[in-house]
């Protein structure tokens, strides 16, 4: 692995305090092109916190972001969309009074895609994310895991390299987690998009990532494998003991 700023994306030295609080503290980690990566931890660790910086939504205190070896933490986030990076909210916020295919058009448009390629653009991910049949549904007429499906659909939607994807399972059934699992992993190897995923779901992460980063309140615990980090004794102490009850 690349051990530097010419990682395809290199986190070095985050830290981000929020009215003197550290939400991240001093957290750095790096992916290359195709991999997935799960981020766990409990409430309230950092992790979006650590997506907002990399999406430029915030500005970090101390450190920067790299992408294909550029410093971006001074980016505005439509900056750093049109450079590939897109991501989805752990709040889903599909635009309202808009439909389905809408709603997916609205990121290649924004990316001066002409409007029957966007059009196409959205139909071909609207087909992987099975949300084709409901392209003329109002996005608010949506359900819950319907919903999370278009929010990934939106941030695909702009064809970008790099995909960071805020607990897009929460509140699914078993079934249907199983089911963006394996959406998730034709995404990847249809596109070969690298994916941060932030995950409370361990079937998921487990299912998915070659590599999971551990935060603990704003600090990287842990680093490693899906198996080795359930053997974690750190992991296992400040989060898997909770998640695993
Ligand atoms: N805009 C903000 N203003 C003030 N405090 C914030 C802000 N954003 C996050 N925080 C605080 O920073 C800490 C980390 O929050 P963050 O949302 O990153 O956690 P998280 O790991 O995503 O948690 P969860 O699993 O609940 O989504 C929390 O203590 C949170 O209250
Ligand atoms: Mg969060």
């Amino acid at each position: 692995m690349k051990s530097n700023s010419s990682s395809f994306l290199f986190v070095e030295n985050i830290s981000k305090s929020f009215k003197g609080l550290a939400a991240i503290n001093n957290v750095s980690f790096q992916a290359e092109k195709g991999e997935i990566i799960g981020i766990i931890g409990p409430n309230g660790a950092g992790k979006t916190t650590l997506f907002q910086i990399i999406s430029g939504f915030i500005q970090p205190d101390h450190g920067k972001v790299y992408f294909e070896g550029k410093a971006i933490s001074n980016n505005k986030p439509y900056e750093i969309s049109l450079l590939g990076i897109a991501r989805t909210f752990q709040i889903v916020k599909p635009l309202r009074g808009l439909s389905v295919l809408e709603n997916v058009m609205i990121g290649p448009l924004a990316h001066s895609f002409s409007f029957s390629q966007s059009e196409d653009q959205a139909l071909s991910i609207l087909r992987l994310l099975e949300l084709r049949d409901k392209k003329d549904i109002l996005a608010e007429n949506l359900t819950l895991p319907e919903k999370k499906r278009l929010e990934v659909a939106r941030a695909l939607a702009t064809s970008p390299k790099l995909l960071l994807l805020d607990e897009v399972m929460a509140g699914l059934r078993p079934t249907e987690v199983d089911r963006m699992i394996a959406i998730l992993q034709q995404i990847n190897q249809q596109t070969e998009v690298t994916i941060l995923m932030i995950e409370h779901a361990m079937r998921a992460v487990m299912a998915c990532c070659e590599r999971l980063i551990v935060l603990h309140h704003g600090e990287k615990i842990a680093e490693d494998t899906p198996k080795a980090i359930t053997k974690h004794p750190d992991v296992i102490r400040s989060y898997l003991g909770q998640e695993l009850c």
